[in-house]
């Protein structure tokens, strides 16, 4: 076995940072989300797109989770502009990307559409309802989208406190490979890692060579702990209790979308992207609330051959730390009722840390829970 072939059969590099965009006049303003997009666009973290969707592409993928010729894909990955904006827009003409009055990229500007934004809001995230977080976001976003191919020309700035974790999938190819890893297991995360997350990586990592440990810190809802803390939780969680040859951290710049079951697909195609064989799916991938059910965002993979997925999807049981087993288990290796089962919901566990008080060493291990109370008390 060979690491992941990316998706479409080869990694997109549209990073070109001597480009010449000096006589171009017009400007689209990148928010946070579509910077993040414009730069894993680029460096080929979401291969095969080379671009901002156009208007088939977009349909196809609401309505049959595919680009228009048949590759898998299932979130839209589009470029709001507001009605005012797309009013000064030629088609056919090269467009500035810019954030923050700085210049990140090139579009070349082939279609302004209006989508309809309760239809995505259905296919994509199941539901209308403006308190989910990922639909919210879409429906503030401005209400038209320009499309096309983009070039990257300058390298976004990086996140001071984490700067060495940015890593491409090309560097992040390379790295596998240096460390001789033929299989290497992705993981996905907008949280700190506790002892459900540790024990499905660690059941992973006794199958395959290596753990790609990818915690995603574009933009999240407000209530999750920011990226600068957890980055720091799992530094000290790696230190302590994997083996440092058998684990790589890296950091993924996407916003997180809160799709569940379809942004679990995208999750691991963009993974696949950066090289790994295999991808954990566990208890509610990306949900949020009780929009999805528990094994939903395992069982849409059902929808999709293994070819044309081009990654092994691992599907881990709900985990938790049994009483009487006196060990993490799920409901496939353990016997005993649910009242021997520790369980925390994230609201309470968030609740606690903000109250400085510890959970138990049995939900989480206490370095990280100090880590994160510290970093809590300082933000
Ligand atoms: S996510 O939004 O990034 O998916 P989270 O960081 O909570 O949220 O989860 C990371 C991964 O661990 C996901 O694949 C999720 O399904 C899985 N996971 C989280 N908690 C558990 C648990 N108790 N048991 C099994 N899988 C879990």
């Amino acid at each position: 076995m060979t690491l992941s072939i990316p998706h479409g059969g080869k990694l997109i590099n549209r990073v070109d940072l001597n480009y010449n965009y000096s006589d171009l006049t017009s400007e689209i303003e990148l928010d946070t989300m579509s910077l993040s997009d414009l730069e894993l666009i680029a460096n080929g973290a979401y291969s095969p797109l080379v671009g901002f969707l156009g208007k088939k592409d977009y349909e196809s993928v609401l309505q049959n989770m595919r680009l228009e010729n048949g590759i898998v894909w299932s979130i839209p990955i589009t470029l709001p502009v507001t009605e005012n904006v797309a009013r000064k827009l030629k088609i056919g003409e090269k467009v500035r990307l810019t954030y923050e009055n700085e210049t990140y990229g090139v579009l070349n500007l082939q279609e302004l559409y209006t989508p309809n934004k309760n239809e995505e809001a259905e296919k994509v995230y199941q539901t209308t309802d403006s308190y989910h977080p990922g639909v919210k976001k879409l429906l503030e976003r401005p209400s038209m989208y320009a499309a096309g191919p983009i070039i990257l020309t300058k390298v976004p700035p990086k996140h001071p406190d984490f700067k060495r974790y940015y890593k491409t999938p090309i560097e992040v190819r390379k790295e596998f490979q240096q460390r001789n890893w033929k299989t290497v297991v992705g993981f996905q995360t907008r949280n700190p890692v506790h002892r459900a997350h540790e024990y499905i990586q660690k059941t992973a990592l006794e199958m395959v060579d290596g753990l790609f440990l990818n915690p995603l810190v574009g933009e999240t809802k407000s209530d999750d702990i920011p990226a600068a803390i957890r980055l720091k939780s799992y530094e000290v969680l790696l230190k302590n209790y994997y083996p440092a040859d058998r684990v790589y951290l890296g950091v993924f710049l996407a916003a997180m979308r809160y799709a569940g079951p379809k942004e679990a697909i995208f999750h691991a195609l963009v993974r696949k992207n950066y090289g790994c064989t295999h991808f954990i799916v566990g208890r509610d991938h990306a949900g949020v609330g009780n929009y999805y059910g528990t094994y939903d965002a395992q069982k849409i993979f059902k929808q999709f051959s293994a070819e044309e997925l081009g990654i092994t999807i691992l599907s881990f049981e709900h985990s938790f730390y049994c009483k009487k087993c006196k060990s993490m288990a799920s409901s496939k290796t353990c016997p005993h009722d649910k009242s021997d089962h520790l369980h925390l919901s994230g609201t309470k566990v968030r609740q606690m840390l903000r109250n400085g008080e510890m959970p138990p060493p049995e939900f989480s291990r206490p370095e990280v829970i100090e880590v994160l109370i510290k970093g809590l008390e300082d933000s």
